[in-house]
């Protein structure tokens, strides 16, 4: 397979890919509570934005180039991630006693995920055969990123907005 320009839209969202497993990795190197929360905040803030970058913008491109059931269950493993990054947000205290097993299930559910969205016939690799721009989504995707940066730096990371599934209430 053809490797895509620099910027376009694949090449982009992989890289976001490598900057979460650069994070996980640090996070489980990381020593002290303090280091800890502050690189789960990073995860958590990453992730959030590119959730949302490839729910609003790349999977409803991909809408009729790659398969439904695919796109589909892109959109049920954020849902997945989304519950644990906002248990991880949730402990501002620090007083979680199974904190760390949280980010560490959220490694797990990402790197799951990752497979699935650049597999050999993953999202990526069906989106890459289709005749999608990738390069105009790719300055999409890097506007839009810049913008829910800044914000989410600027006021913290909002509640998850749940696509695909209730909240329940035990
Ligand atoms: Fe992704
Ligand atoms: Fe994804």
């Amino acid at each position: 397979m053809a490797e895509g320009k620099s910027n376009d839209a694949i090449t982009l969202l992989k890289q976001d890919h490598r900057e979460a497993e650069k994070l996980f990795k640090q996070f489980e190197e990381a020593k002290g509570d303090g280091r800890k929360e502050k690189l789960a905040r990073q995860i958590c803030l990453a992730l959030t934005v590119h959730f949302q970058l490839e729910e609003q913008i790349f999977y409803p491109a991909c809408e009729g180039t790659v398969d439904e059931d695919e796109l589909k269950e892109g959109y049920v493993e954020h849902d997945a991630a989304k519950l644990m990054v906002a248990e991880i947000e949730a402990n501002e205290a620090g007083d979680d006693e199974y904190f760390d097993t949280k980010v560490h299930v959220l490694q797990e559910e990402i790197e799951h995920h990752i497979k699935e969205e650049e597999g050999p016939n993953g999202i990526f690799a069906q989106a890459r055969k289709g005749k999608l721009d990738l390069e105009n989504l790719g300055e999409q995707l890097a506007a839009r990123k810049k913008e829910l940066t800044t914000n989410y730096k600027a006021d913290g990371v909002p509640e998850p907005e749940l696509k695909t599934m209730d909240e329940v209430s035990i």
